[in-house]
């Protein structure tokens, strides 16, 4: 016969080990949760508006001069940013403008970029970077990315033409390119390198900031961007002859004091003060924004390092990535789908690399439509002879999907990043087998 209190120490142990199986159990099969909320991200920049924005912009009203032409140069919010910038980045030059696409648009416009040219680009990346190529006349033409998400340098050269003008190294969710090698390819064909540091502001590849690297660069400083005026963007180069004419094209080519060759180079608007001062606002916290975030990223990397198998991400620089997301790969769709669906049952969802958005993935365009129907480019004999649409690039497609990531913040807690390792170390070995 069991006394009372020998039944009660068997009934509170086969609790504890209850327990202990729930816990260790998925909560996709009715086990616990890792977390009782989800593990969600903000945008960055937007978590560290406080006086300092809002100074900037009391300057802007109290001066009454919003227009960044009617402040001598001492007192423009948008001058002080670029002379930040520049410095941050490491350039000799930098210009601000209203986005990332503008600053695409006039990095186009400054390397010469027209009809009958080809820009080599990675086949995943944001809309912009095909649209302004095409906006420019010329042809965009995809190489496949590799683990890094970026443009693999193994597709580069056989696509090369000698219409190639330019190639676009896009430093895709806080991971620098190889640009050891995309630099060589370009120096070997006597090509211009474009950086699109977008998703990776302040990031770096080998101790020297993204965009220092290349022949001239661009970043978006959109809302979801490191640093961010809602809408914005920077364009840096060290090339004086293509800053002057990135300058004046995002100013209707106004600004007297160049010594121009150039004559009349007929450019858009693309800058004001507000935008300028919140920028610059912004720009003083990045490195406080990025050590954050890379300091979680970190946390995270070390905390499931020693998973066996664990597939993460190629980074070619991990010093200098950012820490955007820690990605893992699968062998199928099918396992990726199934860690996502358990990673969500424990509250700490994954995002695919291209996001929640439906369809980020540049080959998804196919049509070649444009705001010109008599389009010369597409129309073209080369231009009818490159392929678009899903066929162009099927590696890209298969690394897509195969790649799924927790997104990191810099505001992430200790708490989060733990269940963030807790999750990863649950789910990752119940769906990939050692
Ligand atoms: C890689 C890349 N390039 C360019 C852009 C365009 O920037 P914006 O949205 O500021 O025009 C983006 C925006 O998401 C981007 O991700």
């Amino acid at each position: 016969m069991v006394d009372r209190r020998t039944f009660l120490a068997a009934t509170a142990a086969a609790a504890a080990a209850s327990a202990d199986a729930s816990a260790d159990q998925l909560a996709l099969n009715g086990g616990s949760p890792v977390r009782m909320q989800p593990l969600t991200t903000k945008n960055w920049g937007p978590q560290y508006y406080d006086d300092k924005e809002r100074q900037q912009l009391e300057d802007v009203l109290e001066g009454r001069n919003p227009f960044r032409w009617s402040n001598p140069l001492t007192k423009s919010k948008v001058a002080i940013f670029e002379n930040e910038y520049a410095a941050r980045m490491q350039t000799k030059y930098a210009l601000g403008v209203t986005s990332g696409t503008a600053a695409l648009h006039a990095a186009m416009a400054a390397l010469e970029v027209g009809p009958g040219d080809e820009v080599i680009l990675p086949a995943w990346t944001w809309y912009s970077c095909y649209n302004t190529v095409v906006q420019a006349g010329a042809l965009p033409v995809f190489a496949e990315i590799d683990q890094s998400f970026n443009i693999d340098p193994d597709d580069i050269e056989h696509r090369i033409t000698p219409h190639t003008k330019v190639i676009m190294a896009v430093h895709l969710q806080g991971n620098p390119a190889d640009m050891d090698r995309i630099l060589a390819i370009a120096r070997k064909h006597r090509l211009k390198v474009l950086e699109d540091c977008s998703q990776s502001v302040g990031a770096s590849y080998n101790g020297r900031p993204l965009g220092s690297l290349g022949d001239i660069a661009i970043y978006s400083l959109q809302q979801s961007k490191t640093i961010t005026a809602g809408e914005g963007g920077a364009v840096v180069t060290n090339d004086p002859y293509l800053y002057e004419r990135a300058f004046r094209f995002h100013d209707v080519t106004m600004r007297k004091d160049f010594p121009s060759k150039l004559g009349f180079l007929p450019g858009l608007n693309y800058m004001n003060e507000f935008t300028g001062g919140v920028l610059l606002a912004q720009l003083r916290k990045l490195d406080t924004i990025i050590g954050a975030v890379r300091g979680n990223a970190r946390r995270v990397y070390d905390g499931i390092r020693d998973l066996p198998g664990l597939h993460l991400r190629s980074l070619p620089d991990p010093k200098g990535e950012l820490g955007t997301g820690i990605f893992l790969g699968f062998k199928t769709k099918e396992e990726r789908q199934r860690y996502g669906e358990a990673m969500k049952a424990e509250n700490v969802p994954v995002a695919s690399p291209a996001g929640s958005v439906v369809l980020p993935v540049v080959p998804e365009i196919e049509n070649k439509v444009t705001v010109t129907p008599g389009w010369p480019s597409f129309n073209s004999p080369r231009g009818k002879s490159i392929r678009y649409g899903r066929e162009c690039c099927p590696r890209t497609i298969d690394i897509l999907g195969r790649f799924a990531g927790v997104m990191m913040s810099p505001k992430f807690t200790e708490s989060d990043t733990g269940d963030a390792i807790a999750a990863i170390r649950k789910v990752y070995p119940a769906i990939v087998p050692a």
